[in-house]
């Protein structure tokens, strides 16, 4: 059976984990194909809510497998916090959750490598989570890490050792100012990594291959967004892995042509947390209201997102790269109340008008060309059928699917389960 894919299309924070979470009753398996604890998918129901890091946002559906795949990266410490959150609201974790032996784990070395690499960088730092990814995926590719499979060998811990004293040396070299006492960081983490011994480690790929053949469906949930990608986004100021449609190839050992839909995700505007170019950014009262209805603050550091229109020029490359063959759009209710909206759909670059995204986005390069609309007025967020939707927003809606040549089949009207309009 296909393995459908869901993925952010912008700068993460698109609403992946409320839509996973609203699509799993349709799904067996729901598997995380990247990224570690840089992310926070937040959830929303039953008048609760629900931040996930590293756990795929299948768990609170009880007869779902969520399965963490062999390109995520995992810090035992805060995977073991999400799972003693997960214990005081009764979910049985134990029985629907399975890790890949191939996923690689942060050491808390790692995060201070992260810390001191950031501050060594000065005003250039890319404005990281600071949670060790980018140090953890540098020793995958540089064939140093760390996986999960490691822990069920007798001389994991020499392993760990070597690599530890090295992250040290590695630290020292950046002579920043960080102030650690390592001891206490590694009595937690060998605490934590007790706990994630206790779970189900499997060969994932197996795992898959299987469950493709036995007719079970499977969701690939993405993590970050299209243009973070190492390769695709806007470098440097990106994640350190493929957060596109390849990447869930490469992070769960499915093969290419075993995709079925692909689900891309987007707000209705655009935001961004962390440095790097934004050439839509609003700077103005606009984007400061878009980030106060919105509650535009990151769910895993609290940072203020930066905030502005949507962005088609964008939104078109990470369709393509992504073959995106469903579009979901999120937080429609947020623009209720602006009398005017505007869509970037060209770019003019250095004097010509562009319709792709170029290798250099940076805002002296760029001036977006936008398209306006009429706003509407009404609160969306009781809606739950097309029809009631403002005229206004349909016209917003019917455009972007013109552009895109990609049908829109779900508005998202509220961050909870139920406020979610299926077109
Ligand atoms: P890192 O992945 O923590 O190293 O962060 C690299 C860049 O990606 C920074 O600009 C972060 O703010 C951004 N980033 C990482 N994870 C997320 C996410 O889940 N949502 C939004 N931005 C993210």
């Amino acid at each position: 059976m296909a393995v459908d894919l869901l993925l952010g299309l912008q700068w993460g924070d698109e609403g992946k984990g409320k839509i996973v979470d609203v699509l799993t009753s349709n799904y067996n398996i729901i598997a995380r194909f990247q990224g570690g604890p840089n992310a926070g998918h937040t959830l929303v129901f039953n008048g609760m809510k629900h931040v996930l890091h590293t756990i795929p946002s299948g768990i609170f559906h009880e007869d779902a497998v969520n399965l963490v795949g062999n390109g995520v990266v995992i810090d035992p410490v805060i995977f073991k916090n999400e799972l003693d959150k997960l214990a005081t609201q009764n979910v049985d974790y134990r029985k629907s959750l399975v890790i890949s032996r191939k996923a690689h784990l942060i050491l808390p070395t790692h995060r201070l490598l992260d810390a001191a690499s950031e501050a060594s960088k000065g005003k250039a730092k890319i404005g990281s989570t600071l949670k060790g990814i980018g140090p953890t995926y540098m020793d995958k590719t540089g064939r140093n890490g760390i996986r999960v499979g490691d822990l069920e060998l007798d001389n994991w811990k020499e392993k760990y050792r070597a690599l530890a004293n090295k992250h040290e040396s590695m630290v020292a070299f950046y002579n920043v100012d960080l102030e650690y006492d390592l001891e206490e960081l590694e009595t937690e983490f060998f605490e934590a990594v007790k706990v994630l011994k206790s779970l189900k480690f499997i060969d994932s790929e197996e795992y898959l291959h299987q469950a493709q053949r036995d007719q079970k469906s499977i969701l690939a949930e993405g993590a970050q967004g299209s243009l973070l990608d190492i390769d695709f986004g806007t470098y440097p100021f990106v994640t350190s892995s493929n957060t596109t449609a390849a990447g869930a190839c490469t992070g769960l050992g499915i093969a290419p042509n075993s995709i079925g839909e692909v689900f891309g995700i987007f707000k209705a505007y655009t935001t961004r947390v962390g440095s790097g170019p934004f050439p839509t950014e609003l700077f103005d009262e606009v984007g400061e209201t878009m980030g106060r209805v919105g509650n535009e603050f990151g769910a895993t550091t609290g940072r203020s997102r930066r905030c502005g229109w949507l962005d088609l020029v964008a939104l078109r490359y990470a369709c393509q790269v992504n073959g995106v063959t469903q579009l979901m759009m999120m937080k429609a209710d947020v623009l209720s109340g602006f009398k005017a909206l505007k869509v970037c759909t060209a770019y003019n670059y250095k004097g010509d008008i562009i319709h792709h995204f170029p290798y250099n986005v940076e805002s002296e390069n760029i001036t977006p060309i936008y398209t306006d609309f009429d706003g509407w007025e009404e609160d969306l967020t009781e809606m739950d059928n097309e029809s009631t939707l403002p005229k206004s927003l349909l016209t917003y809606i019917e455009f972007l699917e013109k552009e895109l040549e990609i049908p829109i089949k779900v508005v998202s009207v509220g961050p909870d389960r139920k406020q979610t309009i299926f077109r």
